[in-house]
């Protein structure tokens, strides 16, 4: 659950699993906007301060702070051409029909829209009625990061189960999937998964089978956050219909933003008979774009190639790098595999903010000083050399002070 945007100089990120009362007792003045809002005459990042923009700085908040990869930019611009139809009845969104179709097989019908919250509200409430409910673990981003729009846009009912790991198995979807035809319970009628999970780790193929096959047999659905699928993919070495389509999932949330798209995510349906009214739901939960034609085109160039898993593959190998660092100063306490492209690492307090005088990243849970580290495709191995130095000195000066130094 994050609790506020980045801060003041230096200003904590928060995130985490703790009750928010908690985490905004620990939060820093805001003025965000005001900070961030280059005055008059002077060039963002001209400052060196944390908060404004750097060149040179790559943080570790998360993969969304990272900017645009230049082929996606370049397909951008190649689609800046005359006049096409709006809505989507264009040559870019037609071809993205073949991509998908390519990636994830031959019904994968690719709806392309603005961002991941909007991928995940038009998809499950296209996968249910007014009367359901959908299963997901505590820490789904549907449930902590959403800000209530699966509840308050979609009217859906979300059913959690704590995941320590972030991974749901079927001993816990069965937790909440119960009280079928009970008129005095929201119906369980999907059960979410989010693959990489929230907390780093990979679903394999045989665990998503299991949930997929556990859902279907109660007469369920399955839904996959797929925000980070590559990195789930780039992990595990295998294509993405292997953790999709081949295991039954239903529909899927196609990431796009977090590997190196401007903006853009897609809801791909894998089975038709799985929603219904997509397209209309699209439009009234305001997720239809009419230049589509310029998020298709960064989706096919994230996905007709290779693109998606290069930078899969680099994120998570820079997050591999970053924690074979953290394990090497053996003094701190890693929370979670790495499985894709995110450390979570517990940082005492001074350690904490003496990194935060030149990076962000978000406090995941303030109550243990657990917080994330998160690589993108952008981040550079000096990158990460960096901030190990900086660790290192940090834990070496007790109080922090040498965290500046690198
Ligand atoms: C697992 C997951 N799903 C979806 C999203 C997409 O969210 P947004 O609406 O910010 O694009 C995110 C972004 O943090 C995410 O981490």
């Amino acid at each position: 659950m994050r609790c506020c945007g980045p801060g003041g100089v230096g200003g904590a990120v928060h995130r985490g699993v703790s009750p928010v009362g908690r985490l905004h007792g620990s939060c820093r003045p805001q003025g965000r906007r005001a900070r961030r809002r280059p005055r008059c005459g002077r060039r963002i990042g001209e400052t060196g301060d944390v908060t404004e923009h750097a060149p040179a700085v790559r943080h570790f908040a998360s993969d969304n702070y990272a900017g645009v990869h230049p082929e996606v930019l370049a397909a951008v611009a190649e689609a800046n051409v005359g006049h096409v139809p709006a809505y989507g009845d264009d040559p870019w969104t037609a071809r993205l029909q073949e991509v998908v179709r390519e990636q994830l097989g031959e019904h994968a019908v690719a709806y392309p829209v603005l961002n991941g919250t909007g991928a995940n509200v038009v998809a499950l409430q296209a996968m249910l009625p007014r009367w359901g409910a959908v299963v997901c673990s505590e820490a789904a981003h549907v449930h902590t990061d959403e800000n209530g729009a699966p509840e308050r846009v979609g009217g859906l009912k979300l059913l959690t189960v704590p995941a320590p790991d972030g991974r749901l198995t079927p001993e816990l979807v069965a937790r909440q999937a119960w009280g079928f035809g009970d008129v005095h319970r929201a119906q369980p009628g999907v059960v979410s998964l989010t693959q990489a999970t929230e907390l780093g780790t990979v679903y394999t193929p045989q665990a998503v089978r299991e949930l997929c096959d556990q859902a279907h047999a109660l007469g369920m659905r399955v839904h996959m956050d797929g925000a980070r699928l590559a990195n789930a993919a780039a992990h595990l070495g295998l294509p993405l219909r292997a953790l999709t389509t081949d295991c039954g999932v239903d529909v899927l949330s196609l990431g796009g933003t977090k590997n190196g798209l401007l903006l853009g995510e897609a809801v791909v349906v894998l089975d038709p008979e799985a929603v219904a009214g997509v397209e209309y739901l699209r439009k009234s939960d305001m997720q239809l774009t009419s230049k589509m034609r310029f998020v298709s085109a960064q989706l096919v160039a994230l996905y007709e190639g290779d693109l998606w898993l290069r930078s899969a593959q680099h994120a998570n190998a820079m997050a591999a790098r970053l924690r074979a660092g953290i394990d090497a100063l053996g003094a701190l306490q890693v929370a979670q595999p790495t499985e894709a492209n995110a450390v979570f690492v517990r940082l005492p307090a001074p350690v904490a903010e003496a990194l935060r005088r030149r990076w962000r990243f978000y406090d995941w849970d303030v109550t243990d000083g657990t917080v994330r580290l998160m690589c993108a495709f952008d981040t550079t191995p000096q990158d990460v050399d960096e901030l190990l130095d900086a660790l290192r000195h940090a834990l070496a000066d007790g109080d922090g002070a040498g965290a500046t130094r690198a």
